[in-house]
């Protein structure tokens, strides 16, 4: 497995990072393995050299964070490995019916301080390789956000900072406001980016380019619509229990614009021996701003197609010609 430095930082990572998402308990969404299923992967993907796993406390409500923390003292070197975590969203089982408490979401400072310690018991470790937030907090002065995160760092419970999904102005102005008062920085972003959804060109990726901020695309295969297994004419009858109800899949990318995406992604794939998976990641493993895609994987071989696309070379008419016929898309995954 090739690593790679976390943007500007010593932080050494594989370039594919295992999502914890589909790793928890299925009362969170039904296409979450619990840990009995879950462990198998987690293990073959350390085997593959991934020494990178993202989660958040919200992902099955904090029991991603557990199990991602139970797996990494089973199988890795607590040194060697970086754990990656979220904060922003509240930590309920099901937002449908939930009533989240004052305080209990969003990024103020009470509630960083909550949710780091909170993290960091349920993961069962004394520091977090790299905290991120989860979305903008349009609620909160970003002064109070940012030094609330370098003093989590400054305490030693935090190694380094990160983003997710926003507008490029809002992870501008949080930027600003950390070097100003010589607070610590975000040094990657973790934004929707793969070839059904490439929104993020216009903005975010040349600003992360240009400040040497890491990108961390989530979503890879467009939750497994770029696997080329699901079906546009009825969205229950999908191969596998997530291509079935994970709505927010359906609602992201069955377009017909995304079909043809997903139909050129598979013939160039079959003609190169390799799944449409690996070569979709290989697409982004080629784009200059990635650093590592952050892979979701329920079954064994899952993985090893994302081991293969780090080796997987594209030509620079392979790579033009899997993006052609892209229509853009309204900004998704920002909310
Ligand atoms: N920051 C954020 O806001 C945010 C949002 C979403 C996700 N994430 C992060 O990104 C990670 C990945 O997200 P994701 O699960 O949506 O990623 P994804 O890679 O786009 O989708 C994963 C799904 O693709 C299918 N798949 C994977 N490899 C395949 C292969 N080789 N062949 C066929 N199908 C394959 C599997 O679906 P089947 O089960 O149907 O086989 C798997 O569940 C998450 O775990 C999380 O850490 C972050």
């Amino acid at each position: 497995m090739q690593t790679t430095r976390l943007g500007r930082t010593g932080l050494v990572v594989s370039r594919i990072a295992l999502g914890m998402m589909t790793y928890g308990t299925p009362k969170w969404r039904p296409w979450v393995l619990d840990e009995d299923a879950s462990r198998p992967l987690v293990k073959r993907a350390v085997e593959l050299g991934v020494n990178f796993f993202d989660t958040a406390d919200m992902y099955s409500a904090g029991e991603s964070e557990v199990l991602s923390g139970r797996f990494v003292r089973e199988f890795c070197r607590r040194e060697e490995v970086v754990i990656a975590t979220k904060l922003f969203f509240p930590v309920v089982m099901d937002p449908k019916t939930a009533r989240p408490g004052p305080n209990t979401q969003g990024l103020g400072r009470k509630r960083i301080f909550h949710a780091v310690d909170d993290s960091l018991r349920r993961l069962g470790t004394d520091y977090i390789d790299l905290y991120q937030i989860h979305r903008f907090d349009p609620q909160v002065p970003v002064e109070e956000t940012m030094e609330a995160l370098h003093e989590v760092v400054k305490a030693g419970k935090v190694r380094h900072l990160g983003a997710s999904s926003m507008w490029a102005w809002q992870f501008a102005k949080m930027q600003d406001a950390a070097r100003r008062h010589g607070w610590t920085p975000f040094s990657s972003m973790q934004n929707h980016y793969n070839l059904a959804y490439r929104e993020e060109e216009r903005e975010m990726l040349p600003l992360c380019r240009d400040q040497g901020v890491a990108v961390l695309p989530w979503s890879p295969l467009a939750r497994g619509f770029l696997a080329g297994n699901r079906t546009a004419a009825d969205k229950s009858a999908g191969a596998t229990s997530r291509a079935q109800t994970d709505d927010l899949a359906q609602n992201y990318y069955y377009r017909a614009s995304d079909f043809a995406t997903a139909d050129r992604l598979k013939a160039m794939a079959a003609d190169k021996g390799v799944s449409p998976a690996t070569l979709a990641y290989a697409w982004l493993l080629h784009q200059p701003a990635v650093t590592a895609p952050i892979v979701g994987a329920s079954k064994l071989p899952q993985l090893d197609d994302a081991a293969a696309a780090v080796e997987l070379r594209l030509s620079a008419d392979e790579l033009k010609a899997l993006g052609e016929g892209y229509e853009p898309h309204p900004v998704l995954g920002h909310a």
